[in-house]
């Protein structure tokens, strides 16, 4: 047994969950045999316990490391700064160089405030919101993060949060009370939330720009012309979709402006650091309410944001992700037609995902992770791409896709792919660990 598999069956039995976080779960790409745990990283390679290196072609981090792992400019500017202390009584001067870098980037806004968790931030914001309207209910469409306002919209139906990313997501321990609070919408379905505005008094629309598909055109206009209208407070959650086609919110590629932003994941290059970005007349409901925590005020998550943004913009890394992502989805429709498999792909470039339309996807998807793994690559059915991938590295990638896409299409062939999985099925959504 590897170290990190025997690791991660210690870790399940005194960490409920095993980990913090859902996405890195092992049993999400390959139960038993995914390496579970790192030593090291560094661009997009990762060391496991074991010192096996892998080439990542899988979720760099969730989508945290743009600029790859261990940026050496990000990490020097870190250091430098943690030399001189991370805390202190004062408060770090870069949060105010970073709220003003920020503001400069999105000429709608006008005021920051900084967190370091997209739910934090996600929760930060609807606060504003309900304090600037005076109203409590909420319409959401995507991911949100996991504190009581949001899993709120499950009290209900297990089923509302279906179609945002996290199926089968439990609300024990919300209160009852917040049932019908938080409303969700399906994306791209304008008629939906023209009714949802229409019957409720909604303190917020809160929704991710994109992330699985474009939005149709008018959609995201009509939805910021609703809120103004009816005083609704529009706010973009920009924590994955940021800077990943544009220098900023994927919103300035459509034109609309939300009334706040939020940004997180990719800003810090690995390091914790969010961002409420808005208008000064909403965000000054911050002082109306009570929002203030220690850690808010650490310097390494706005140090290494302004590193961060810094070398973005020298290298306009959304240009280069984005034709990277473009180059990978062309490929992997390309394999697929080679090996007359039916394919579905879907994202933005630099977040790209497919899936096979076959019955036994899952169990494929399990089988594709398995064969990757032999070949030292993280891989399942998406990549977010970083600027430490290139043509060489992820050609190495899709030349194995290609051999695993023909197995796949022989085992289909003979209905076999029981046969060939070593281990158990990846599961696919939010389920416990005994
Ligand atoms: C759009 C969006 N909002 C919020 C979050 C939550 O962020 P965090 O995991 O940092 O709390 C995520 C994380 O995946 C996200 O994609």
């Amino acid at each position: 047994m590897s170290k990190g598999h025997s690791l991660w069956n210690k870790a399940k039995k005194i960490i409920p969950g095993g980990g913090m976080l859902l996405s890195k779960r092992p049993d999400l790409f390959l139960p038993n045999q995914w390496p579970a745990y790192y030593s090291k990283a560094k661009g997009c390679h990762i060391w496991d316990l074991d010192k096996n290196k892998y080439f990542d072609a899988s979720i760099m981090g969730i989508g945290t490391n743009i600029l790859g792992y261990a940026n050496r400019d990000v990490d020097k500017a870190v250091r430098n700064n943690i030399f001189k202390s991370n805390m202190s009584t004062l408060y770090c001067p870069e949060e105010v160089y970073l709220a003003e870098k920020l503001i400069n980037l999105h000429d709608w806004s006008d005021s920051v405030r900084f967190a370091r968790t997209g739910g934090e931030a996600n929760a930060v914001a609807i606060r504003i919101a309900r304090a600037a309207t005076g109203r409590d209910k909420v319409a959401i469409c995507g991911y949100h993060g996991w504190h009581d306002w949001y899993l709120a919209t499950n009290l209900n139906s297990l089923n509302n949060l279906e179609q945002h990313l996290l199926p089968g997501l439990e609300p024990k321990g919300v209160p009852k009370s917040l049932e019908g609070t938080t409303i969700p919408f399906k994306f791209n379905d304008l008629e939906e939330i023209k009714s949802i505005i229409n019957k409720n008094d909604l303190a917020a629309v809160k929704m991710e720009v994109e992330r699985f598909e474009r939005p149709s055109e008018g959609y995201l206009e009509t939805i910021a012309k609703l809120c103004k209208e009816k005083g609704i407070v529009l706010i973009f959650d920009e924590c994955t979709s940021g800077f990943r086609e544009t220098y900023g919110g994927i919103h300035l590629k459509y034109g609309v402006n939300p009334d706040i932003a939020i940004f997180g994941k990719a800003l810090g290059n690995g390091y914790a650091i969010t961002a409420i970005l808005g208008r000064s007349d909403i965000m000054n409901y911050v002082q109306k309410t009570f929002m203030s925590s220690t850690f808010w005020t650490e310097r390494i998550g706005p140090t290494a944001a302004l590193k961060t943004l810094e070398l973005m913009e020298r290298t306009k890394s959304w240009e280069y992700i984005t034709e990277l992502g473009k180059y990978i989805q062309s490929s992997w429709e390309r394999i697929a037609l080679n090996n007359s498999l039916p394919i579905k792909v879907y994202g933005i470039p630099a977040l790209s995902f497919f899936s096979l339309e076959l019955n036994n996807w899952q169990k494929y998807k399990t089988f594709i992770t398995q064969e990757m793994l032999d070949a030292n690559i993280l891989a399942s059915d998406k990549i977010y791409v970083c600027t430490s991938h290139n043509k060489k590295n992820i050609n190495r990638y899709l030349n194995k896709l290609n051999d695993i896409f023909s197995k796949i299409k022989k085992i289909e062939e003979s209905n076999s792919i029981d046969r060939f999985l070593k281990g158990p099925v990846c599961s696919s959504g939010f389920s416990r660990l005994n």
